[in-house]
């Protein structure tokens, strides 16, 4: 079965055609983060715009890539939520058009689900049960998938996402959209060791909380910057941006690694796997996969182009989903700017 899945919930335009839910017959992805990049984050108008412009064009590439025609298309796929509502608005708009043009099915793709399936066009013997961290710029989730591709989200953040968290602290850095990246490149030449971040106190086992260690960076900054005018020096000459880089991406990822750990001895998961943007980080990919070899769990982790936003996930978790049985939208489907995980991954199990 081919699936042509269409992405648009932040800034990416992207379509993919996937075969069978593991074989990606071509993945395309426009990025706009170039044109976020001065103002530190998506500009959600802009994003809405930028989408109109880049989205026909990305279908028509993606097909001319898989060489092949509209015809040849099964059903269609689209990310309905959760994310940026004209963004999104703009993919499924597009979906709809097409699927009614071409009187195919269409399915509406929760984007959460989506990212966990970067890890079945990585790994072909990726199954359940699994323990999944799913780490992006909205979502900071472990989920936990049994054997019987049950789904049920047992951690999540109280507060920000780790990679709004990291976006949050390069902008106040001055380093442009998205931060992520570029704190892993500055923390790449960086020494661990120089600030200390409060660890953080919350009863729940597994959820996350990352606007306490965030606020300390921007408190360290101030004083940092507030030194520097006192001895007339500057910041850098007081702690490099590489070194409060690698504490910074520390703090967040060692409470990544630990409540994930915890949870996967208390449930005695035998599969760990991220997703998301922030898994494309290779700090957090080798802390993550360190941490499994020493509780003799297997780690898995999508390639790179599969972490962040694209269509492939898209398609690959809408073939899994036709399998088990789930049912095609209707043309008054509406793009959603939030959408409970756990409710859709409950109602559209995944076989
Ligand atoms: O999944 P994604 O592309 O979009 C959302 O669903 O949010 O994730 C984007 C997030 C941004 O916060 C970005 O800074 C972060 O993923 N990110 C990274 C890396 N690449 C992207 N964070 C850390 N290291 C990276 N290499
Ligand atoms: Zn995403």
């Amino acid at each position: 079965m081919k699936i042509l899945a269409i992405e648009s919930s932040c800034d990416e335009s992207a379509c993919a055609i996937v075969e069978d839910g593991r074989h990606v017959l071509a993945n395309v992805v426009a990025s706009q983060a170039d044109l976020h990049a001065s103002f530190g984050g998506v500009v959600p108008e802009i994003a809405s715009r930028e989408h109109i412009h880049a989205m026909m064009p990305v279908v028509d590439r993606c097909l001319k890539l898989a060489k092949l025609e509209f015809s040849d298309i099964d059903c269609i796929a689209v990310t309905a939520g959760p994310g940026l509502i004209g963004a999104l608005l703009v993919g499924v708009s597009v979906a709809k058009a097409l699927a009614f043009a071409l009187n195919k099915n269409l399915y509406a793709i929760h984007h959460i689900a989506a990212h966990i399936a970067g890890n079945f066009l990585t790994h072909p013997d990726f199954e359940a049960p699994f323990l999944c961290l799913v780490v992006s710029g909205g979502h900071s989730h472990l989920i936990h998938c049994d054997e019987s591709w049950h789904f049920k989200i047992i951690g999540r953040t109280r507060d920000d996402a780790a990679g709004e968290a990291l976006d949050k602290i390069a902008r106040a850095l001055k380093l442009p959209y998205p931060g992520g990246p570029k704190i892993e490149a500055e923390a790449q030449s960086g020494k661990l060791g120089q600030l200390r971040f409060p660890k953080v106190k919350i009863e729940h086992p597994y959820d996350y909380s990352f606007s306490g260690v965030k606020s300390a960076a921007l408190n360290y900054l101030q004083k940092i910057e507030a030194e520097a005018k006192r001895r007339n020096c500057s910041a850098e000459a007081i702690i490099s941006r590489s070194d409060f880089c690698a504490d910074y991406q520390e703090a967040i990822f060692s409470q990544l690694t630990e409540k994930a750990m915890a949870a996967c001895r208390d449930l005695s998961v035998e599969r760990f796997a991220i997703a998301g943007g922030v898994a494309a980080n290779q700090t957090l990919r080798n802390r993550l996969a360190n941490a499994c070899e020493l509780e003799g769990i297997r780690f898995f982790a999508p390639e790179r182009k599969y972490c962040t936003d694209n269509a492939a996930m898209v398609g690959s978790i809408c073939y899994y989903e036709i399998l088990a049985g789930a049912k095609p939208a209707t043309w008054d489907l509406n793009a959603k700017s939030t959408w409970d995980a756990e409710q859709y991954l409950k109602n559209a199990p995944v076989i």
